[in-house]
């Protein structure tokens, strides 16, 4: 059971007094690959124009653009809701980027009420996100875009 308020403090104490986006950027997704059990990838994706580029990330190289209309990650993107994926198998247009991912979560980065980008956590294990680690990491997310929101520029 991952503890989202430990991780909560963590991260400010990584990012608060952190002026660059992009370094902030690459501690958070570290600090969230670290702590949490049974994932392969966890990343961002970064909205640039009508697609997402690859960012910051952990775990095995990853497909580089997806289209808004394309995959989970897609989803989460032109919906602005979080996507927790319990079989990617079983979800239609789903992207096979590390052929051990099972479940998945991603979660839109909403910045000055504009999206930035997605979060992207993948397991090898099926069922792997309860709705507690929905909340958990959406918190996180918050934190995080927050955060952004004081930089000069958004990653
Ligand atoms: N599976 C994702 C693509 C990104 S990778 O999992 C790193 C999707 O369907 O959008």
């Amino acid at each position: 059971m991952t503890d989202y308020n430990l991780l909560d403090s963590q991260l400010h104490a990584l990012l608060d007094e952190e002026p660059d986006a992009l370094a902030a950027a690459a501690n958070f997704v570290a600090l969230l690959y670290n702590a949490m059990p049974d994932i392969n990838w966890l990343g961002i994706y970064v909205l640039r124009g009508d697609e997402l580029v690859l960012g910051p990330f952990q775990g095995k190289p990853a497909c580089v653009h997806i289209r808004l209309d394309e995959g989970v990650c897609g989803a989460a993107a032109s919906s602005l809701q979080t996507q927790r994926v319990a079989d990617v198998q079983a979800f239609p247009g789903h992207i096979v980027c590390d052929p051990d991912s099972r479940s998945e979560l991603v979660v839109p980065l909403i910045a000055h009420e504009r999206l930035i980008g997605v979060l992207d956590i993948d397991s090898p294990t099926t069922r792997r996100f309860s709705e507690a680690d929905q909340v958990g990491v959406e918190k996180l997310c918050e934190s995080f875009c927050t955060l952004q929101e004081t930089r000069k520029y958004f990653i």
